[in-house]
């Protein structure tokens, strides 16, 4: 479902750190605020952490939704193809949303990043159990402002992916060593800067899908470098 053929990375950073963020809404705002509180305004590995933990949950509501829905709508075959649909999608975000946790998890050892107990094993358990309840009632009520709102975070996450690589040119340096990092299906990576990029596109690629699921395909981000003249 994904884009297949590897982009041109800088490329594409370029033209995401070009292109304005989306005009959020209230409530993704109230969410980034509730983020920058709990863990400071500036993108840090903790921080990314728990959104990667996080990001998984509305595709698991979306699915549970679905097939609530084929067990009583198996006869009506056009709402069968939708369903499987956005199941299949979402099982393919949700395992590369966890690709990009392990990713993550893997920084962060080699950097010796640590945070606190309750930061480490209370918070992200307080924070799943919210937004999983919310996520549920999403689905159940309004999937398709449910996509929408998938969008705007995985703009937003686009968007801090980026910068975060931009903000750390030693990333350009530093070359892969990682079994776990290499695991994404175009890798190999070189760098690590480039693992972050992929991290962004893959954001992207899910902003895409959601867009599309709700509707909006005319809002769809294309590849730059990947268009044929
Ligand atoms: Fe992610
Ligand atoms: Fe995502």
């Amino acid at each position: 479902m994904s884009e297949t053929r590897r982009p041109d990375f800088r490329k594409e950073q370029e033209t995401t750190l070009a292109r304005p963020h989306m005009k959020y809404t209230g409530m993704a705002r109230a969410l980034f605020k509730a983020m920058d509180l709990a863990y400071g305004k500036g993108t840090t590995l903790p921080k990314v952490r728990l959104l990667e933990i996080l990001a998984r949950i509305p595709y698991q509501a979306w699915e549970t939704r679905q097939y609530a829905k084929l067990s009583t709508q198996y006869h009506r075959y056009a709402d069968v193809q939708r369903a499987m649909e956005i199941l299949h999608w979402g099982r393919e975000a949700q395992d590369n949303e966890f690709w990009h946790l392990l990713v993550i998890e893997e920084r962060m050892r080699l950097e010796g990043v640590r945070e606190g107990w309750l930061w480490e094993n209370v918070a992200p358990h307080v924070a799943c159990f919210k937004y999983a309840w919310f996520s549920r009632w999403m689905a159940r009520f309004d999937i398709r402002r449910a996509f929408y709102m998938n969008a705007e975070f995985e703009d937003h996450a686009e968007h801090v992916y980026m910068k975060f690589v931009k903000d750390h040119p030693e990333l350009e340096k530093q070359k892969v060593d990682s079994e776990i990092v290499q695991m994404h299906p175009q890798g190999p990576f070189e760098t690590w800067a480039d693992v972050f990029r992929r991290i962004a596109l893959d954001e992207r690629d899910h902003m895409n899908h959601s867009l599309k699921h709700c509707g909006l395909s005319d809002r769809v981000v294309p590849y730059v470098s990947l268009a044929t003249p």
